[in-house]
């Protein structure tokens, strides 16, 4: 990916964090945004180079949801970097509750995050690939549950949905201009983002563990009865962002061991 430049959301942790880690040594770039500033800060000095300077990353703490934010960060990465031609739109939230028992603000934390922080992300990142000149390819991760739908997710579901059908006319609006905008599907992935659920930390109390809680969790609805880890996850979000899937945009890359079969 020599050349390249890469804005990551959400990448001080799981998905993020593995696809910055994947990225680094292919780009001349990286962008990466979190709203955890102690762990951007401990990410700093992994990324930086032998000799104690980091040539290729900035780091920023921002909540993707904060529209005035991206504002200064598409001029601070237009006069850094010129531009940008590789976009992952990660940052996300887990929101659990059936539909009823929803409050109306669990509703808007999960969309403020989830829905318009991938608006606010998508568009700045587009807007940054039209000043760098070269096209582009997006990865938007979305999610198994904006694909099937279960009880007990509406508010994340229909984020997830959401974001998959910007991801497709985001492709469909941006092609003639060489960028290729896709989205991917995960199921069950073992990151941290699981730690809020009282349904796994319940199950970590009763199995004992994370790893035995994952394992459970895996053998309810998963035909292939694992989860992925972020690294897995990571490496196909590699892929969508490289010329091995050229010929691809607007498409759903589905991750998810069976479970939406
Ligand atoms: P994670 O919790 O390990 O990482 C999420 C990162 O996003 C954290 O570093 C967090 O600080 C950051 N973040 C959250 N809200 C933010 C905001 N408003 N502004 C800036 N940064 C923010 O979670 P994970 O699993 O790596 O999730 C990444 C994406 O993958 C999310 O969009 C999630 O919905 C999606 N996903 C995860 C699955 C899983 O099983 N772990 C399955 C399917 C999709």
């Amino acid at each position: 990916m020599s050349g390249h430049v890469a804005l990551i959301t959400g990448a001080a942790s799981g998905i993020g964090l593995a696809t910055a880690r994947r990225l680094r040594a292919e780009v001349d770039g990286l962008v990466l945004v979190d709203r955890n500033a102690q762990a951007l800060e401990a990410l700093q000095d992994e990324f930086l180079d032998d000799d104690g300077q980091s040539s290729v990353m900035l780091a920023y703490e921002l909540d993707v949801a904060d529209a005035a934010s991206w504002g200064v960060l598409e001029e601070q990465v237009a006069e850094i970097f010129g531009g940008i031609d590789r976009l992952v739109v990660n940052a996300g939230i887990a929101g659990g509750g059936r539909i009823v028992d929803t409050s109306f603000e669990d509703w808007r934390r999960v969309m403020d995050v989830n829905l318009d922080g991938a608006f606010l992300t998508l568009r700045s990142g587009l807007r940054l690939m039209r000043r760098g000149g070269k096209g582009g390819t997006a990865v938007v991760v979305a999610s198994a549950a904006g694909v099937k739908a279960e009880p007990g997710v509406g508010a994340y579901a229909a984020s997830k949905a959401a974001v998959i059908q910007l991801a497709r006319v985001a492709a469909k609006e941006c092609a003639a201009e060489k960028i290729r905008v896709n989205a991917i599907a995960p199921g069950g992935v073992e990151t941290p983002i699981w730690r809020d659920a009282p349904f796994f930390q319940s199950l970590v109390a009763s199995e004992g563990g994370e790893r035995q809680a994952f394992d459970k969790m895996a053998a309810m609805a998963t035909p292939l009865g694992r989860f992925a880890d972020a690294d897995e996850i990571a490496g196909q979000i590699a892929f969508l962002l490289s010329e091995a899937s050229a010929p691809m945009t607007g498409a759903v890359l589905v991750s998810d061991g069976g479970y939406t079969l």
